[in-house]
C-alpha cells in the first residue's frame, strides 16, 4: 500500500519534516557541520549558527531568559523537574511537595516518580470529566510544603487546554515554581513565554514539522537549575553533549514557517476544519467525543485535535487499538490514546482520571490534523470509521 499523507491524522504523535526545513538542515550540515565547542574556524562557524538558531527560537517563543537545547520533550521535562528540584531542596530540611495534574504525559510521571524516590511528596490534582484541572484543589494544595508544579498545557490524548494564565497566577501568588509541558501546544498556538506567569517550559521540534531528536527547555531569568547530564559542559553546563547544530537550525526554520503559515494574521484555519470533521464523525453511530467540545469551548481544546470513544451498535465498548489497525488497512493513520501509550493494550490512565469507567478506557481513538489537510482530504473519514467499527464489532 502506498502511504498517502492526506490520510495521516496522527500529528499529535509526530509530523513530517517540511521540505524547506529539510533544505535548511542540509545547508547547515554542509556549512556548519563542525563541533560548536571547537576553537578553530570550523567550530566558530558552527557555534555562530547554533547561537543564531537559539536567538531565533527564543525570539519566536518570546523568551528573554535561557533556552537550553535537548533531545526532545521527554528530556526537557526531566531537566525541568529534576534540575529545578535539586536547587529547591537540599535534602536536609522537611521534604517538599510536587504537584502534577492527574493527566500528565508519562515523561512527567516518570520524572515525578524519580523525585518521589529522592524524598519528595507527589500529589496529583484531579481533573474534570473534560480533563481540565480542578482549580480549587490546586489552590488548596499550593500551600507549603509545595515548591514545584508541573502541568501539561495541551493534553496529548484528549486535547484539553488548561487555563494557564489562572494556574500561573495562583502559583505566582503562592511563590511556587511552575513548569509547563507545551510539547503539543507549541504547534497549535503562538507562545509568548515572557508574558506568561510560568518559569519553565518544555517544547519539541518534531510536533511542529521540524526534525525528531531536538527540543528545548525555556527558563525564566533567575531560575536556577542543576544539570541531570554532565560531561563536556555544553549548554552553559546544563546539558552536556555536542549540540546537533543542523537539527537545531531545522527546529528554528520549522518554528519560523509555523508562525507565517498559521499564526501570523490570526486566521488559523485549523480549528474550523477540525470542528467540521468533528460534526461529521459524530454522525457515525458509536462515536462519542472525549475532552472539551471545541464547538462550545474553542479555547479549551488543542486546535488540531479530536478524541473519541468507540462502541459497537449494541453499545459494547470496542478496542481503540483494533479500530486503529482496521483503519490502517485503508491507509488511514490515527492512534489509540496517545502514541506513547500505544504499545500498551491496557486502558488509558488519562481517561480513567477523567472519571471514564475502566470498561471504556481502552476504547479511545485520536485524530490529529496537519497543516496540509483540506476539507476534501477529510470527507471520506466518517465512512472509513463506520466500516472499521462494523468490522471490529463483527470480530
Ligand atoms: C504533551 C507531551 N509531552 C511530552 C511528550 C514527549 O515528547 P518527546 O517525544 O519529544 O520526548 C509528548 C510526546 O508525545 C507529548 O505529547
Amino acid at each position: 500500500m502506498t502511504l498517502d499523507l492526506r490520510r495521516y491524522l496522527d500529528c499529535a504523535a509526530t509530523t513530517p519534516v517540511l521540505p524547506e526545513v529539510q533544505a535548511e538542515i542540509q545547508r547547515v550540515d554542509r556549512e556548519a557541520w563542525a563541533n560548536p565547542s571547537s576553537l578553530h574556524g570550523f567550530g566558530l562557524a558552527a557555534a555562530e549558527q547554533l547561537e543564531r538558531s537559539r536567538e531565533q527560537i527564543a525570539g519566536l517563543l518570546g523568551c528573554s531568559g535561557q533556552l537550553i537545547f535537548s533531545s526532545g520533550g521527554s528530556e526537557s521535562i526531566h531537566l525541568a523537574l529534576q534540575g529545578s528540584a535539586a536547587e529547591l531542596w537540599d535534602q536536609q530540611s522537611n521534604p517538599p511537595r510536587l504537584l502534577l495534574s492527574a493527566v500528565e504525559h508519562p515523561a512527567t510521571e516518570a520524572a515525578a516518580q524519580q523525585l518521589q524516590r529522592q524524598g519528595w511528596t507527589v500529589e496529583r490534582i484531579p481533573v474534570s470529566p473534560q480533563g481540565l484541572i480542578d482549580l480549587d484543589a490546586l489552590r488548596h494544595h499550593l500551600a507549603r510544603p509545595t515548591q514545584l508544579v508541573s502541568l501539561i498545557w495541551g493534553q496529548s490524548e484528549v486535547g484539553a487546554l488548561q487555563p494557564l494564565q489562572e494556574i500561573g497566577d495562583l502559583c505566582r501568588e503562592a511563590g511556587v515554581l511552575l513548569h509547563v509541558d507545551a510539547v503539543q501546544v507549541a504547534a497549535q498556538r503562538p507562545i509568548d513565554f515572557d508574558a506568561l506567569p510560568i518559569d519553565l517550559m518544555s517544547v519539541a521540534s518534531h510536533k511542529l514539522n521540524g526534525p525528531r531528536g531536538v527540543g528545548a527547555l525555556l527558563v525564566r531569568e533567575g531560575i536556577k537549575l542543576r544539570p541531570i547530564q554532565s560531561g563536556g559542559g555544553q549548554e552553559r553546563g546544563l546539558r552536556s553533549g555536542t549540540e546537533p547544530v543542523a537539527l537545531i537550525a531545522g527546529f528554528a526554520k520549522a518554528l519560523e514557517l509555523l508562525q507565517v503559515r498559521r499564526f501570523k494574521d490570526g486566521q488559523d484555519p485549523m480549528p474550523s476544519l477540525r470542528d467540521r470533521l468533528l460534526s461529521a464523525v459524530l454522525q457515525v453511530p458509536g462515536l462519542q467525543l472525549t475532552g472539551p467540545d471545541p464547538r462550545a469551548h474553542p479555547k479549551l481544546r488543542l486546535a488540531n485535535h479530536l478524541s473519541l470513544l468507540v462502541r459497537a451498535a449494541d453499545g459494547r465498548p470496542l478496542s481503540g487499538r483494533a479500530v486503529v489497525r482496521e483503519l490502517s488497512r485503508s491507509g488511514y493513520a490515527i492512534s489509540s490514546g496517545s502514541a506513547c501509550s500505544s504499545s500498551r493494550a491496557a486502558g488509558s490512565p488519562v481517561l480513567e482520571a477523567m472519571g471514564i469507567d475502566s470498561h471504556w478506557s481502552a476504547s479511545g481513538i485520536r485524530l490529529s490534523l496537519g497543516y496540509w489537510h483540506t476539507e476534501s482530504d477529510l470527507q471520506d473519514i466518517p465512512e472509513a470509521l463506520r466500516l472499521a467499527i462494523a468490522s471490529v464489532a463483527a470480530d
